[in-house]
């Protein structure tokens, strides 16, 4: 069982196997914020480490996928304060929503943790501790917004103000979403603070910064770069790193004042370790937890020298922190340090960046509760993913064409085609002869490869050559034509032997879709009455000695209403220019508006503008007649205060004579598309109240308005 090593280098020295070929293997990916939902923007992160964990572990290697929610920061405090909640009680909330989605998602983590956990705070220290006796940690005063309402520093992004270049108000503190203007914090002009509202002052106060300047850190990074898998993560790095000698990288703040939800700094009352500090540490927590529970040796998987390799995958958007920060703070503190850092660019839908006001700021419950099938986009996700930072894009479309054209028309197909006939004719089990077929020859020769492309996370190339070798296994059971061969008894053993061939294809399809599609091959194998697929069962064919059972529905098709559903219940209506806002982080204090408005996305509910549309007025009924030729309708002449009455048929008859109801007056809608009847034109609709359930109570009541009300009022 030797598993192909990625060609790629690792930044570590090259994989260690034992004598069996199995490698250990722990791997990560970027622990979500605690103070918001998991979108499927996440979910390509999630999905796309899940599926490379699962093609290690069909290898047979000892792998640990552990995970986490980021739980510290100023957002995380000032979340809860809103919501009147401890942040404990806020943290423990979201994990559970966390992990739910996780689990609905198939994502397999071995443990999933959190960073405000004891195993943390004690790592903190420690590598803290080390650090400071390495020489690499400094305290320094520096001056800061502060504000003096809420007493407390105020990170960037909760400082807004005038743009000092374009004048457009509430900006954010770095750059201007009106004109496209960067500039310093200091430079808006009537700055306030997004948390009181008060102006920020200026305050000073001792940080510990940790010197990623030091010549130490520099000359160890420039090694480190050199290993990882990325070549435009290598191209960042040497940008950062600038030429030597160039003293490009800055020293790092590691510390926030209190009040702060966080750990405080040993040796340092009042100073907390900025959550990105604690938060790539919270990898080595969980595993730690884990390690704890099943008896693994923590220590030799993280100390220097460790045989096990370790890799992080994460957006590009936080490489800085995985391929500078990190790797220094490990180096430095007496750990190993990455194997690889893996980095995925961004997910777009419909080519565009998510937008809660069109709804495709997706979130993971929602698709749960669409009843779409998480697999989808897990095949989906895959198909598009290479080993690239280049974005990818949910195209709404092509993800339902794809969906069912490989999903359901390609591949589970060939498994509904050849079962009937196996299970009907053969006792349900194969011709053992037919496992030497060139088709199945050239399947399982693939497998290798493909496992490979998955190791190489090049999926799209995994599901694409996947997909190919469906289309062969289809064009082969066309040409056959097994629904022919059944017609002919004398056919027996060729029927026999198409049926059994494309089943066993069918099972080394399934083989190849496994790491994408967990659940769905899980029925397969129940289907097969076969043990857990890996990677080694290539060579593993079906057999007469085991009989298959009867064929279940595997998958069904994605309905274009299930994506209607989903738009749907993403749409929020929001102010111009809150979008942006509702998206990051520092925003979610807004959240009780934010659900003030989606409230009236409710089906069902109006808003007054809607209602306002509706144009009713007073009428007074000047004329009433029967129609003739009409059992149902009255004809009526309707003064409503304009020049001119309006003539209107109702469906009224069976409750009023014509005659009692001369004089009257009513309420009637008078912006009304006119209506062309049998009988003439209707120039409007008169109100009239009966029971929901005509037959059971019937009966019906025109609205007549209190005295005084005069034809051509509003009605409001
Ligand atoms: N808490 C930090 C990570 C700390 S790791 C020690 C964080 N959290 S996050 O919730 O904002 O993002 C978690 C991961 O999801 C990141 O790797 C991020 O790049 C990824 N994604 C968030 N939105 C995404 C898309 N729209 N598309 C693809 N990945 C996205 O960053
Ligand atoms: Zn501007």
């Amino acid at each position: 069982m030797s598993a192909p090593i990625s060609a790629s280098a690792s930044a570590a020295p090259a994989a260690f196997a034992n004598e069996n070929g199995r490698r250990q293997i722990l791997v990560t990916s970027a622990l979500p914020y605690a103070n918001g939902q998991i979108h499927i923007g996440h979910m390509v992160e999630y999905i796309q480490t899940d599926i490379w964990v699962r093609t290690l572990r069909m290898h047979g290697h000892e792998v640990y996928y552990v995970g986490a929610d980021d739980t510290h920061g100023t957002p995380v405090m000032l979340r809860a304060e809103k919501e009147g909640i401890t942040p404990k009680a806020l943290i423990e909330r979201v994990w559970k929503e966390h992990k739910r989605d996780f689990d609905s998602f198939g994502i397999s983590f071995d443990n999933y943790y959190s960073t405000d956990a004891e195993e943390n705070r004690v790592l903190c220290d420690s590598i803290y501790t080390a650090l400071q006796q390495a020489g690499l940690i400094e305290a320094r005063d520096i001056e800061q917004a502060y504000d003096p309402v809420k007493e407390m520093f105020l990170p960037d992004r909760f400082i807004k103000g005038q743009c000092p270049k374009c004048g457009a108000k509430d900006q954010y503190g770095d750059n201007c979403e009106v004109c496209g203007s960067t500039y310093q914090p200091t430079e808006l002009v009537n700055p306030y603070s997004v948390v009181s509202g008060a102006t920020p002052i200026r305050k000073t106060s001792t940080h510990y910064f940790f010197k990623l300047s030091d010549p130490r850190c520099e000359d160890f990074l420039r090694g480190w770069v050199s290993g990882l898998a990325q070549p435009e993560a290598t191209n960042k790095m040497r940008e950062w790193l600038g030429d030597k000698g160039e003293a490009k990288l800055a020293d790092w703040d590691i510390s926030r004042d209190a009040p702060y939800f966080g750990f405080e700094i040993p040796g340092a009352p009042g100073k907390y370790f900025y959550v990105w500090v604690d938060a790539p540490v919270g990898y080595y927590a969980s595993f730690q937890n884990l390690a704890g529970r099943i008896g693994v040796n923590f220590d030799e998987w993280v100390k220097p020298g460790a045989k096990a390799e370790q890799y992080h995958f994460i957006g590009k958007d936080i490489l800085y922190f995985h391929t500078l920060f990190w790797p220094a703070m490990l180096e430095f503190s007496g750990h190993r340090t990455p194997t690889n850092v893996f980095a995925h660019g961004f997910l777009t839908v419909d080519g565009a960046k998510m937008s809660k006001s069109r709804g495709t700021f997706i979130t993971a419950q929602s698709v749960i509760d669409t009843g779409i099938n998480p697999e989808w986009l897990r095949y989906y996700f895959a198909a598009k993913l290479n080993s690239t930072m280049e974005d990818i894009d949910l195209n709404l479309e092509d993800f339902q064409a794809r969906v069912n054209s490989d999903l359901v028309g390609k591949y589970v197909n060939i498994a509904s085609r050849a079962a009937g006939f196996l299970i009907k004719r053969f006792d349900g089990r194969v011709q053992d002869s037919a496992m030497n077929h060139p088709l199945i020859g050239q399947l399982r020769a693939a497998i290798p490869q493909i496992a490979g492309f998955y190791e190489a996370r090049e999926y799209g190339r995994a599901l694409r050559t996947t997909m190919e070798l469906a289309d062969a296994v289809n064009a082969y059971v066309d040409t056959a034509k097994p629904w022919e061969q059944a017609k002919d008894p004398a056919n027996a053993v060729a029927l026999h032997e198409t049926c059994s061939v494309s089943l066993e294809a069918f099972r080394l399809l399934s083989l190849a879709l496994k790491p994408v599609l967990p659940k769905l091959i899980e029925a397969v194998e129940a289907f097969l009455g076969i043990a857990p697929l890996v990677w080694a069962d290539a060579n593993q064919p079906l057999s007469s000695a085991h009989a298959i059972n009867a064929y279940k529905h595997l998958t069904t098709r994605v309905d274009p209403k299930q994506i209607e559903a989903l738009l749907a219940a993403n749409r929020e209506s929001l102010q111009p220019g809150a979008e942006a806002a509702a998206t990051t982080a520092a925003a979610a204090p807004a959240k009780s508006t934010k659900k003030a408005e989606a409230k009236q996305e409710e089906p069902g509910v109006i808003s007054i503008d809607d209602f306002a549309k509706v144009d009713l007025r007073i009428a007074k009924i000047v004329d009433c007649q029967a129609v003739e030729g009409s059992d149902k309708l009255l004809q009526l002449t309707l003064d409503v205060g304009e020049e001119k009455t309006r003539n209107v048929f109702s469906g009224i008859k069976s409750a009023y004579q014509p005659q009692d109801l001369i004089g009257k007056l009513t309420v009637m809608v008078v912006n009304l598309a006119p209506r062309k009847m049998k009988f003439g034109l209707s120039e409007g609709m008169v109100l009239a109240a009966s029971a929901s359930d005509e037959k059971a109570e019937p009966g019906l009541y025109i609205l007549e308005p209190h005295s005084g009300a005069k034809p051509g009022m509003r009605v409001k």
